[in-house]
């Protein structure tokens, strides 16, 4: 069977990693979740106190940087690897999302990550989410859909995630972390985040899950009739 790339890119917190893990099973493709290299640079800039404006104190940190991702069979989902270490719970944390966007942002770093990326889906047959798969990291994605959802939702289902691992965020406070997040993402120079115009829009505010899975399924099967 033909194999593609299928590019959910959106804002932060409207369920594209989870939607993205459900397809990629469901097809049997690879699932990559670029946010997760980004957050686990920025934990290697926080452990290490690089000055993330020293361009090269940056790209010695990235020469020295190893991401890869490893299948957790009980949780049915891949852990990441920062330099052979499982950071997978540490990069979901407050302090990692408030210094994310500011790390992501930076050029150096989003070429590194953009060519890793690459590599990764060099053979297709991936789900990857992000923010700027459909516009720079595979503008020839066979399937993009541009996530979206309503800030208070966002907010409210990321203090839920947060919860289930113990760790208490004031709702206010996640709200202005997401809208802050948002303003970087989209207003950066490199790879913005902006709805790639042939990338199909998805409001999942009031969508299930299996909405959202069904809908990325129908462009899947569409894009392989088109080939
Ligand atoms: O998807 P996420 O919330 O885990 O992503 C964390 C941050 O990483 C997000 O604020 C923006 C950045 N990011 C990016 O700049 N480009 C990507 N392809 C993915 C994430």
């Amino acid at each position: 069977m033909k194999k593609v790339i299928i590019a959910l890119d959106g804002h932060s917190s409207c369920g594209k990693s989870t939607t993205a893990k459900r397809v990629a099973a469901q097809l049997g493709y690879a699932f990559i979740d670029t946010g997760a290299m980004y957050r686990a640079v920025s934990l290697y800039f926080h452990q290490q106190k690089i000055n993330s404006s020293d361009t090269a104190e940056v790209e010695k940190a990235l020469s020295q940087i190893h991401i890869r991702f490893v299948f957790n069979q009980q949780r049915g989902a891949s852990d990441v690897y920062l330099n052979d270490l499982n950071v997978e719970e540490e990069i979901r944390k407050m302090y990692i999302s408030q210094m994310v966007a500011q790390v992501s942002a930076i050029p150096a770093v989003r070429k590194a990550m953009v060519a890793q990326q690459q590599q990764m889906a060099k053979h297709r047959g991936v789900v990857m989410d992000g923010r700027d798969i459909g516009t720079q990291v595979f503008p020839d994605a066979e399937v993009k859909v541009f996530m979206t959802a309503d800030t208070v939702i966002r907010a409210e289902r990321r203090q839920k995630e947060l919860l289930e691992k113990n760790e208490l965020v004031d709702l206010e406070e996640i709200i202005e972390n997401l809208k802050q997040r948002d303003l970087i993402d989209s207003t950066r120079s490199e790879g913005p985040l902006v709805q790639a115009k042939d990338a199909v829009l998805m409001d999942t505010s009031f969508m299930t899950l299996e909405e959202q899975v069904n809908f990325v399924l129908d462009l899947h099967q569409k894009a392989l009739e088109k080939q």
